[in-house]
């Protein structure tokens, strides 16, 4: 049995329980990270922390653990479940209380994290990804790394279903993000993602892969459609899971030759070098 960790404690995932009255249940009021395992340690952990501080302050939760001890809850998930290649997923909601939409007084947050094991280095999405156009029906902060995620589980559900591996969300044609991703296009040799704002996720991911671009690969951040995806010479998306996965499809269209572009593949060796000299 896996161990998690719940409120303070290690324990077997099979005994780790929360209240019907959490309200991250009943109202989605709560708050997630997801990091990377990579050669057993944790990747930018300290960054994922960082926006979780973020987004607990938007809405208003304490964090109930100091930056230290989430690492080391972290990284002894990441041994106590014998992981390699995995993420941590992390989460904190406002607690348990009677059901009021207005915040309760007094009340403990819930939190917990627990450890999977999943192939970074072997991934056969590193082939080229299939994206399915999905319109963006999400509200308007989507800079909290909310748990209220109805959006991006039917985004995702859809693409799914389209046979597509991640759903590309846009608001009148005009990309936000990929279902649980950020989206990127290269055209004319430049590497092209939407600016930071309320109509996404500050993915780590994607400002790990703005430094890498530094060292050579021009980068504009601006807005882009669904129409530049198509006539884009590459696409990829970035996420803390996956990293960096090329897109060959969008829909029916090709995107570029319909093969992993060459500035996107230069991108994804440049993340495994700098996450294997961060681990090792
Ligand atoms: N999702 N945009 C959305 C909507 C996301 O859910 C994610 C990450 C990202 C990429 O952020 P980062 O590079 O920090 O992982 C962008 C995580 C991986 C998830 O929900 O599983």
């Amino acid at each position: 049995m896996a161990t998690c960790w719940l409120n303070g404690k290690f324990l077997p995932e099979d005994q780790a329980h929360v209240s019907i009255f959490d309200r991250g249940l009943l109202f989605g009021d709560g708050v997630y990270e997801v990091a990377a395992v990579f050669n057993g340690k944790l990747l930018d952990a300290d960054l994922h922390l960082a926006r979780l501080e973020k987004s607990l302050a938007a809405i208003c939760i304490p964090n109930p653990q100091p930056t230290s001890a989430w690492l080391e809850i972290m990284q002894s998930l990441a041994e106590q479940n014998g992981i390699a290649e995995g993420l941590v997923y992390l989460q904190v909601t406002s607690g348990a209380a009677e059901r009021d939409f207005a915040f309760p007084a007094n009340v403990t947050p819930t939190a917990f994290a627990f450890a999977r094991k999943k192939s970074l280095t072997n991934d056969p999405n590193a082939k080229g990804i299939v994206l399915h156009a999905v319109q963006d029906i999400r509200w308007a902060r989507r800079d909290i790394k909310s748990v209220a995620m109805l959006a991006q589980v039917l985004a995702k559900q859809e693409a799914k279903a389209a046979g597509a591996f991640e759903a590309i969300m846009h608001d009148r044609g005009v990309v936000t993000e990929g279902g649980s991703s950020n989206l990127w296009i290269v055209q004319n040799g430049t590497a092209v993602t939407r600016p930071l704002s309320h109509s996404i996720l500050a993915g780590i991911t994607r400002d790990v892969t703005l430094e890498l671009a530094a060292m050579g690969v021009p980068v504009m951040e601006r807005a882009f459609t669904l129409d530049d995806v198509r006539a884009a010479d590459e696409a990829f998306m970035t996420s803390a899971t996956n990293f960096i996965l090329p897109a060959i499809r969008l829909d029916d269209a090709a995107i570029g030759n319909g093969a992993p572009g060459p500035i996107t593949m230069r991108l994804r060796d440049a993340y495994f070098v700098r996450a294997h000299a961060k681990t090792t």
